[in-house]
């Protein structure tokens, strides 16, 4: 536990600074859990996206009665973000009822693609979390 050296202050909406730290990014991506569309299996998952300048993309997992079409919340907050055209990604925050929220294979290899050098920390609602890189999540990355 504790910060890594790469920290950012962020300005809320009446310009006070906040330090986005990794305790912040995981209160971020725990609280937007609120948003969750998870009829299904009524497993809420947040993420949390820093980016190097600071700004910072939620995401939540949104569901469908075809199951398939599922979509997870750390998709949900890289897409957010790359479709507002950021793609410089520093920290990516997950929570989610359990031990510690480990990202699928499908989004191992979604944030690989975006960001080959990025922090995860794998969250759980209690605040602990387990901290780790896309590059020990998916050695041996497949990229073109
Ligand atoms: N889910 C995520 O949002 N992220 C993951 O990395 C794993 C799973 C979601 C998908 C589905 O809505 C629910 O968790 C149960 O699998």
């Amino acid at each position: 536990m504790g910060n890594s050296k790469w920290e950012c202050i962020w300005e809320n909406r009446i310009g006070d600074p906040i330090l986005i730290d990794d305790k912040t990014l995981l209160q971020m991506a725990n609280d937007v859990r609120a948003n969750a569309y998870c009829p299904y299996s009524k497993f809420p998952v947040g993420a949390a996206l820093l980016c190097s300048d600071g700004t910072v993309f939620t995401g939540v997992n949104v569901e469908n009665a075809s199951y398939g079409l599922t979509m997870c919340a750390e998709r949900v907050a890289i897409f957010k973000a790359v479709s507002e055209g950021h793609h410089d990604f520093v920290k990516l925050a997950v929570t989610c009822e359990g031990d510690h929220c480990q990202p699928c294979g499908a989004c191992r290899q979604v944030i690989h693609e975006h960001a080959p050098d990025i922090e995860i920390l794998m969250g759980n609602p209690q605040g602990t979390f387990v901290r780790t890189t896309i590059r020990d999540l998916l050695p041996e990355a497949f990229s073109l």
